[in-house]
């Protein structure tokens, strides 16, 4: 097997990445160097629960462990308060103390949940990440981020909790829907956009090809390297890990505004990333063709570029979004492709170059 590792360092506790196609077959393996204890509970979602879950218990069963799982109902409803206390009765209920496991074994929701659920359950007990999905896998399985939405707005409660262990194993998403595919894509493509052009133009060949499961591999792997370096640079998000937020203020706006669900997160980045590429070429800071570039590659993976949605119809929800510093508006541009800078703006003056922006955007009648 060809395979990968990286590690997050931090005050908070290590975290140990590991990826490689078959790497879900070494659970047990990995888990067991990660605890003393060897009680586990899985959490996992109804849908990744009927696919996965029998091997994963199986391996950790196999290194020793007692395991235990718990299937959650599939959907971002789930990462709710209500979820959060029954995880936390769940793992007493198993009788898990502070030197036994959590495994996460699904996508984003499964991730934070259960993430945030191990960071509080007896102060804190460790966890290892299974990430079942390419979004979860690239990005919010590394790097310590966990939480649960609140009835006013998402990801408003949660800590930072390091996963001991990340098994990232590219082969689990041979199961995974095309459009839950292409919504990974679009953070993909932001990696490329803001660190890497090497592997931006890695993509642009990937797109031709998109069954080679090794480019895959090198894909997913050069994607969590460049998280991991960013999170061990600044692990609280105070300064470079903003830079992972290229394309997301306008894309919040928008899933905000037409309500969660009704737009992929990844669809709502991918529009989002092309409007900040479109707004760094109208202020000269972004060189000409850059856009043009990332929306044929996003296009190619099935992801929206264009909106009908105004400054007017997003502005009000971009201002209430919690990464706003103070009366600015901190927006990421590209300064080229690979390249990601962050720059301040007073909201008025956004608002007008957003204008403009967004009002090329509009494509067939039929964009979001
Ligand atoms: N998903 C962005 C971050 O982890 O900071």
């Amino acid at each position: 097997m060809n395979t990968f590792e990286t590690h997050v360092v931090s005050p908070r506790g290590n975290s140990r990445i590991v990826v490689g196609n078959g790497a879900l077959a070494r659970l047990g393996e990995l888990a067991a160097t990660a605890v003393k204890g060897r009680r586990v509970c899985v959490v996992t979602d109804a849908n990744v629960g009927n696919l996965h879950l029998e091997p994963a218990l199986a391996s950790l069963r196999a290194a020793g462990f007692a395991a235990e799982s718990v299937a959650l109902p599939a959907g971002e409803k789930t990462k709710s308060v209500e979820w959060l206390v029954t995880l936390w009765n769940t793992f007493n209920g198993y009788g898990l103390t502070r030197s036994d496991l959590v495994v996460a074994l699904g996508g984003g929701v499964v991730g934070d949940l259960a993430g945030f659920a191990s960071a509080t359950y007896l102060r804190g007990c460790a966890i290892v990440q299974v990430p079942t999905s390419l979004l979860a896998q690239v990005d919010s399985s590394v790097g310590g981020k966990t939480g649960i939405d609140l009835p006013f707005g998402k990801n408003l409660a949660g800590a930072f909790h390091q996963p001991a262990v990340v098994v990232v194993d590219p082969l689990v998403l041979k199961t995974l829907p095309p459009p839950r595919f292409a919504e990974g894509m679009a953070e993909v493509v932001k990696y490329g956009c803001i660190a890497d052009d090497d592997l931006f133009a890695d993509l642009e060949a990937f797109a031709g090809n998109p069954g080679d499961a090794e480019a895959l591999r090198a894909i997913i792997q050069r994607c969590v390297q460049i998280k991991a370096d960013v999170v061990n640079r600044d692990e609280l998000d105070t300064g470079e890990r903003m830079l992972l937020n290229f394309g997301h203020t306008v894309g919040h706006a928008i899933e905000k505004v037409m309500g969660y669900g009704y737009i992929s997160h990844g669809e709502a980045v991918a529009i989002g990333m092309t409007a900040a590429a479109r707004l760094g070429e109208s202020l000269g800071a972004t060189p000409a063709g850059t856009a043009a570039r990332i929306e044929a590659l996003l296009k190619r993976f099935a992801l929206p570029t264009t909106t009908a949605f105004t400054a007017a119809d997003i502005f009000e929800a971009m201002l209430a979004d919690k990464k706003k510093l103070g009366k600015q508006i901190h927006f990421i541009l590209l300064s080229t492709i690979g390249r990601a800078v962050r720059r301040p703006f007073d909201p008025d003056a956004l608002r007008q170059a957003l204008d403009g922006v967004l009002a090329g955007m509009t494509g067939d009648g039929t964009e979001v």
